[in-house]
Order: C-alpha cells, then structure tokens, then sequence
C-alpha cells in the first residue's frame, strides 16, 4: 500500500518535472505582464537617491533575464578562451533543450501548461487539515514534503500534536487519502475545490458600480471586495489630498518590480511642547495571499482619516503609521497570477556575490522546477536571519519560506525596516497584520525562551483579545510566536523587538481557523476589521499615555 502510494507519487512527480520542464519558459513568472500593470498604477522614478539605486540594479537584472529567456542559455560574450564551466553549461543546454523539445513534441505545447498570461489553477485542488499524534506520523508527512511535488504543498510544517494544512492537487486527492488511512492520520478536508471558493472569495464589481464609486466618494476603496495594489494606493492619495492636515502618503521605496511602496502617516502635529507624538506601526501584506490584512489596514486608516472627528482624543496623543501592502509585487501576483502566492517576486538567481558555479546549479534548479521565483519577507528581517532552519526558514529558493541568500536582500523588508529605525524612537508599539489562525503572537519566534518583559506584553495582548472578542465573540489566543504557531528566524516581529527596541512587537494571525484559511470571503472584512479594531485601540491607551 505504501509502496503502491511511492510510486504513484514517483510518477505523478516525474511526470510534473517534465511538464515544467518542457514549459519551462511559459511556466517562468508573468513578469511582462506585470512590467504593464507596475507600469500602470506606479511612478517608477525615483524619490531619492536609495531609491534610485534599487531601479538601477533592478532594471539591470531585468535586462539579464530578458536575454536569458530568449536566446536560452547564451554562453558569456566575453569569455571566449575554454573553461570548464562553460562546458558544462553548455552541456546542460544541449541536454536541457533536448529534453524540452522530445517532452513537447510527445505531448504537445498549450493543453497542459500554463500559458504565459494565464493563471494557476486550482481546480479539484482540496485544503486537507492533517493531525499528526506521533512522531512517527510527523516523520512520514516529512517525507511526503520532501517529495517537493507540486501537487502536495505544505502550509505548514508538520509537527507533533499540531495541525497541518495542505493543498492536494487532483491527481493525488485519492492516493494521499489512502496514504492517511494506512497511516493512522486523521485529516478532514477543509476546502474541498479550492478553485471554486477563490471564485467566491471577491465578488467582482461592474465597471458602472465602480464609476459610481469614484464618483460619489473621489475614491473606489470599498470594505465590500478585496482591492488591487493601484486601487489602494489611489485611496491613500486620495485621503492625503483631502485631509493634507493629518494625512501624508510616504514613499518607503520601490519594490523588485519597481512599485512605489505606499504608507499612510496619520498626525495631527507635534505635541504642546513641539515634539513628535508616541507612534503605533501597523503594516500588513507582508506574505501576498494574505488579504484580510490589507483590507483591514485600510479599514483603520478609513476611521482615523474619514471619521476623524471620532478619534480626537486617539489622534491627540498618539501618530499613525500603517503601511497596508509591505509586498506589492507578490500582492499583485495573488491576484493575477497565483492566488496562493506568499513571497516576493525576487529572483536571486543570478546574485553577483554568488560564484558562477552556484548561479549555474541555480539556473538549472529553476530550469527543471520551474518557479522559484521569491523570498519569504517574514523571514528577510536582520534578526537572528537564517537561524532556525529546522521548519522555521529554508535556504532552499524553491521553498515557501525561503529566507533569501542574505538579511533584507529583498527591497521591501529593507526600505520598511529603514523607515522604522529612523523613527523608532517614536514608535512604542509595532503590529504587523497576517492570516489566518485567530492568534495574537508574542516574541519571540527564533527561540523558545521568551523575553523578560514576556507578561507585560502578553498581558496587554490578553487585554486587547478580549476587546476582539466582545464585538462579534471571535476567539483569539494569546501566546510566544514559537510555542503557539512554530519557530521561524528573521520575521519582522522579532527584529521590531530585537533591533529597533520597540517594546510591544506583536504578529496579528487574522481569521479564520481554516475554514476559508486565506481565501477568507470578502463579506468578513467589515466584522474581521471592526474586531481587530476594537483590540488595537485597546492597545492604544493602554501603552500610550492619556489615550
Ligand atoms: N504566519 C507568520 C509567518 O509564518 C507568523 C510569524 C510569527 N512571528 C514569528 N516571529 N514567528 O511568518
Ligand atoms: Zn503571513
């Protein structure tokens, strides 16, 4: 039985590689496409000389792969002598190559790949919840990850007595249950076509709806649909433009594609004696799919700006600075490319401090795999970046929390981080929006041990759930990132702790516990947004004096 479940997993996985393979251009990232859509809602020029420096490299690494795809694999213009890289490669091309047109002449060119402007399909794919109760059960769904099949992608990692969610692609659905039953594993399905309800998750306004909008607002922000990137960042413009007194849109930096990254500072000014007010952060979008995050960033900042007169005494004291979408590239592919996108769109693939050798086995990984694009930002942070290895960050590129060939290589991670050390003597609590589970996350994520002010800030943390909870009776738990959810190295809360010494550091797990997971429907924003707005500003003033 389990050897019969081996080998289907052999073929399925053998077969996938050389449909990757064959496709391997197509099924490469969008990035044309998403040059247009940049191009669309973004100013590319630069607001001041780190910026500039970002598009350089940028542009530069852009033109690089260009060349890279359309003449496949040319050999270095300037090496003319012989050199045994060289040679390889060019072996590897031959193969490569060979190998790509026997695959597409067996089984043809579109039917089965992703076309170049098509998205990735999740049709008959099911969210399976795993409860692994022993070791051993934890072992062989180790085994299962490590197959690194595309049809079997892990959420999370597989743990003793925890939960693990997993996407199962149709070919395996049946297998892998049988694999469960012979196992011993209890599962239930949570999602049981993953494509249908992404289908449900946010319903689609007609363009006269939309019109409408702008028109009798000045902006097409709603709470009733998930928006793009452009549409956000129009709403924060548009917010600046007509409350100039305490609304000012900061341009942190660009992103790998070149997005201007966008966040709201909310101010009514200095203090009585002239000096800058205690702040709190809230960002949110830092991992792509995650969308209730940024429709709840921007609900808060819809209160403070647009209801403004409600919050005077909250305004009076304190400043806020939200920044709704840390990840705009990866935001955008969660709604053109793969919904079920998480990282950057960085491709470090042809890093110059990496030797050519490694450029070349990269090269060639990313040849066989197919997409490998991205790095994991909640793992980017310069704080104990690259430690936990062990589930917690991966060095591998391919994986979902890849931790980057460096600390902040990504330019989000760095220009956010940027921004809040030169004002982190302001800035007294730092919050950072994700989904899902219904957690509020106390450092430290990088080790068991917990900080020796651990009962201050849980104890605000408990205060604030219970805020969350008294508007539509949502549980939240509160407890240490490690010990709750699971160990990770060089996420933005522990570094917020860690480096910029900003006490209360918290990670928001939004809602829900799975049901939806990240395609949570649209019509949850408002109650999801309401709740968590209720425990913030408990935060608020119990941390800022006279709030
Ligand atoms: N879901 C978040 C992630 O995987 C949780 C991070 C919590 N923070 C931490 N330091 N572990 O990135
Ligand atoms: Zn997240």
């Amino acid at each position: 039985m389990a050897d019969d479940f081996k080998s289907t997993l052999c073929v399925v996985f053998v077969g996938l590689s050389a449909i990757i393979a064959a496709n391997r251009v197509a099924a490469r990232p969008q990035r044309g496409d998403f040059e247009l859509a940049a191009g669309a809602i973004c100013n590319c020029s630069s607001t001041g000389g780190d910026d500039g420096s970002f598009d350089e490299g940028n542009r530069a690494r852009y033109s690089d792969e260009e060349i890279e795809t359309d003449s496949d694999f040319t050999i270095d213009k300037e090496s003319r002598g012989f050199s045994l890289t060289d040679l390889v490669e060019s072996m590897f091309s031959a193969v490569a190559s060979g190998i790509g047109s026997i695959v597409t002449s067996i089984i043809g060119t579109e039917k089965n790949f992703r076309s170049r402007s098509s998205r990735v399909s999740y049709k008959n794919h099911q969210l399976i919840r795993l409860y692994p109760n022993s070791q051993e059960h934890v072992n062989d769904l180790k085994e299962l990850e490590k197959s690194e099949s595309e049809d079997v992608k892990f959420w999370t990692e597989p743990m003793y007595n925890r939960t693990t969610d997993v996407v199962i692609g149709p070919d395996l659905v049946s297998d892998l249950k049988a694999f469960l039953r012979y196992k011993g594993i209890d599962f239930k399905v949570l999602i049981p076509d993953l494509q249908k309800t992404i289908a449900h998750q946010n319903p689609k306004m007609t363009k006269e709806q939309r019109d409408d909008l702008v028109t009798t607002n000045g902006h097409s922000m709603t709470w009733k649909r998930y928006h793009r990137y452009g549409e956000i960042v129009k709403y924060l413009e548009y917010l600046a433009l007509r409350y100039p007194n305490i609304a000012e849109v900061i341009t942190l930096g660009h992103s790998y594609e070149g997005q201007p990254i966008k966040m709201i500072k909310i101010s009514t000014g200095t203090n009585k004696d002239g000096e800058a007010k205690p702040a709190i952060w809230i960002d949110a979008g830092i991992h792509a799919r995650e969308w209730i995050g940024s429709a709840v960033a921007t609900y808060i900042v819809s209160q403070l700006v647009e209801k403004n007169s409600s919050y005077a005494k909250l305004l009076d004291n304190t400043d806020w600075m939200i920044l709704p979408v840390v990840n705009p590239d990866g935001y955008e592919f969660s709604h053109t490319g793969d919904r079920l996108w998480r990282k950057t769109r960085s491709n470090h693939a042809d890093d110059e401090d990496d030797s050519r050798f490694l450029q070349l086995v990269n090269r060639y990984t990313r040849w066989l795999w197919g997409k490998c694009e991205g790095v994991d930002p909640n793992r980017n942070f310069d704080y104990h970046w690259g430690e936990v290895e062990e589930g917690g960050a991966s060095l591998d590129p391919c994986h979902e929390t890849y931790a980057g060939p460096r600390a902040f290589s990504e330019p989000e991670t760095k220009a956010m981080a940027d921004y809040i050390l030169a004002n982190k003597q302001n800035i007294r609590v730092y919050l950072t929006l994700h989904s899902y589970s219904q957690m509020w996350l106390v450092p430290w994520g990088y080790t068991d041990t917990k900080p020796s002010d651990y009962s201050e800030l849980a104890s605000v943390a408990k205060k604030a759930i219970g805020a969350v909870t008294k508007i539509h009776g949502t549980d939240y738990q509160v407890g240490p990132s490690a010990d709750l959810l699971y160990p990770t190295s060089g996420a933005s809360d522990d570094w917020a702790k860690g480096v910029a010494g900003i006490k209360y550091a918290y990670t928001v797990e939004l809602r829900d516990r799975g049901r939806y997971g990240f395609l949570l429907p649209a019509s949850q924003i408002v109650p999801t947004a309401r709740e968590i707005w209720a425990g913030i500003k408990t935060i608020a003033r119990l941390v800022i004096c006279n709030t």
